[in-house]
C-alpha cells in the first residue's frame, strides 16, 4: 500500500515555499506584525515557518534536527499576541494560502489547522 503524507500530496517543499514566502511577504507590510519580528532580516523566521510546516504536514524533519522540539506557544511568550495580532496572523495567511492551487479538501484542512494553532498562540486578551 501506498500512503502520501497532506505534504507529497499538495505538491511538497515548493508549495509550502509559496506560501510561507508570500505570508512574510504581507507580514513585512502589516503595521501590527512587522514589530513583533525582532530580526531586521525576516529570512531566518521565514525558513522556520516554512521547515516547521513542511515536518507538521508528513515532510522532512529539518525543523526538529534545527530546533528541537517545537514548544510554539513558549517560543511566542515574548511576544504579546491579543485577538488583533491573531487576526492579522490569519489575514496575511489566508492571502498566502489563496495563492496557491489546493484542492477544495486540502484548503480546508490546512485553513482548519491555522485557525486553530493562531488561537492557541494568544496569549494576551487586552
Ligand atoms: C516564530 C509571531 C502564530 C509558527 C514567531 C516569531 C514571531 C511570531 C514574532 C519570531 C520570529 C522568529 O522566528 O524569529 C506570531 C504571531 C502569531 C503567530 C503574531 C499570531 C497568532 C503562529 C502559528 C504558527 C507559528 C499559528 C504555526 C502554525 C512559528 C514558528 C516560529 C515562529 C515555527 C519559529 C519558532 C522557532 O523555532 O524559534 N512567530 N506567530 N506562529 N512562529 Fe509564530
Amino acid at each position: 500500500t501506498s500512503v502520501t503524507s497532506f505534504y507529497e500530496q499538495v505538491g511538497g517543499e515548493a508549495t509550502f515555499h509559496r506560501i510561507v514566502a508570500k505570508f512574510y511577504e504581507e507580514v513585512a507590510k502589516d503595521e501590527l506584525l512587522r514589530p513583533l519580528y525582532p530580526e531586521e532580516d525576516l529570512g531566518p523566521a521565514e525558513d522556520r515557518l516554512r521547515l516547521f510546516l513542511m515536518q507538521y504536514w508528513g515532510g522532512p524533519h529539518t525543523y526538529s534536527e534545527q530546533r528541537g522540539h517545537p514548544r510554539l506557544r513558549m517560543r511566542h511568550a515574548p511576544f504579546k499576541i491579543g485577538p488583533a495580532e491573531r487576526d492579522a496572523w490569519l489575514r496575511c495567511m489566508r492571502i498566502a494560502v489563496d495563492e496557491v492551487q489546493l484542492s477544495q479538501q486540502h484548503r480546508d484542512q490546512l485553513w482548519q489547522y491555522l485557525e486553530m494553532a493562531a488561537e492557541s498562540m494568544v496569549n494576551s486578551w487586552f
